[in-house]
């Protein structure tokens, strides 16, 4: 059967990653923190973005392509760093940096993945970009940089939301530990995922292969604290600055909620900033990233990254209409490779172009050029009504 009368949407491949998936894997993809407050009002927040639809143009053509940092891009979004991917799907690196490059889209790999620069090096396209946990010791920066850049990463990403790890109760209920301990609970809960569990097997436990060498022995961390921690620091405006001057490519800094803190970077020379509450994992009093982003656009005329609860073309539309001028998705692509294996990133990409171009119909939209002035008409136009 084709894949999209079976899994038509981004929920369909949801379901059956969750019943594909161990629960403490499961939890560690899904969880937000604390009461998960802030992850639900990223969705609802988003549901409140509303378009008019506008009619009578005739046969529309859409063409969903943008141009970002300097390259063309055949749809405005890609894949957002997956801390422990590879815990979630076997070599989900190195299967969604092919799929990436084979759509023309940018991946971006996180410092705790289970795969380093050096392993993705032979798999990845154009476009990839190096998520950055900053390290405390200088030398180890350094080496992690020219990593990054020898295995042809382009675009480097600093992290500045987590400046101390958060509490995820969800994840601490469901066995998880870091690195995972194969208690009993976790290998009933394994038992349950056979496709899982030969992958896993197959490969070996997956670890946070980029810091592999920096690490020796142990220290005491708390359960869902990762082995990142013992190296990084919480960055400030100095550690940017000197990261700017460190990298020769783009860079761009994520985790971004304030206009204050936008305009304080654009001063330091960042080619983008990445809007993003973390997907609702860090801190449960936050408001939805879709909420803040116009504000960031007044701030700023940097060019703005946005995640946070994407599961649609249509959501990738109101993130662009609300200023954003690229989209990242994390979890929506974990469900299309949990649910389908390789072809299931293929297939996300596929559900969103399909989406965005039916959405863009109603709005009578041939391009992404002017999607800001559509939502202007619609605030417009609701209030004569
Ligand atoms: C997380 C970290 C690894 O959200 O970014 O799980």
């Amino acid at each position: 059967m084709d894949l999209h009368t079976a899994y038509p949407g981004i929920a369909d491949l949801k379901l059956r990653a969750r019943r594909r998936l161990p629960r403490f894997v499961w939890e560690y993809l899904e969880s937000g923190t604390g009461a998960e407050i802030t992850l639900k009002r990223n969705r609802t927040a988003l549901d409140e973005v509303k378009f008019l639809p506008s009619i009578l143009h005739g046969p529309i053509e859409c063409d969903t392509g943008i141009q970002f940092l300097g390259q063309d891009y055949p749809l405005p979004f890609g894949t957002a760093p997956i801390g422990m991917s590879g815990l979630i799907w076997p070599d989900a690196e190195k299967l969604l940096a092919r799929a990436a490059a084979e759509a023309g889209l940018p991946y971006t790999l996180s410092t705790v993945a289970s795969q380093s620069p050096e392993d993705l090096a032979p798999h990845i396209g154009q476009n990839a970009w190096f998520q950055l946990y900053p390290p405390k010791d200088p030398d180890i920066r350094i080496d992690i940089l020219n990593r990054a850049r020898s295995a042809g990463f382009s675009t480097l990403v600093l992290t500045v939301d987590v400046p101390v790890a958060s509490r995820r109760e969800r994840q601490v209920r469901s066995g998880l530990t870091n690195p995972p301990r194969l208690t009993p609970q976790l290998l009933a809960q394994i038992a349950l995922c056979p496709t899982w569990a030969i992958g896993m097997a197959r490969n070996g436990m997956p670890r946070m292969r980029t810091l592999d060498k920096y690490i020796d022995g142990q220290s005491a961390l708390p359960p869902t604290a990762h082995v990142g921690y013992l190296l990084r620091t919480s960055p400030d405006m100095d550690y940017v600055k000197w990261l700017r001057d460190a990298w020769d490519g783009p860079f761009v800094v994520k985790g971004v909620m304030r206009a204050d803190d936008a305009e304080r970077l654009q001063q330091t020379g960042v080619d983008a900033i990445w809007v993003s509450n973390h997907g609702g994992r860090q801190f449960d009093g936050a408001p939805a990233s879709i909420e803040m982003l116009p504000q960031l656009r007044a701030a700023t005329n940097l060019p703005l990254i946005f995640d946070s609860g994407i599961e649609g073309g249509l959501d990738v539309l109101r993130a662009l209409a609300l200023g954003a001028d690229f989209v990242m998705l994390g979890r929506g692509f974990l469900y299309g490779l949990s649910a389908l294996g390789a072809p299931g990133p293929a297939h996300v990409i596929d559900i969103l172009r399909q989406d965005m171009a039916a959405n863009m119909g109603q709005l009578g939209l041939p391009n992404l050029q002017n999607i800001t002035s559509v939502i202007r008409k619609v605030d417009a136009a609701m209030q004569r009504v």
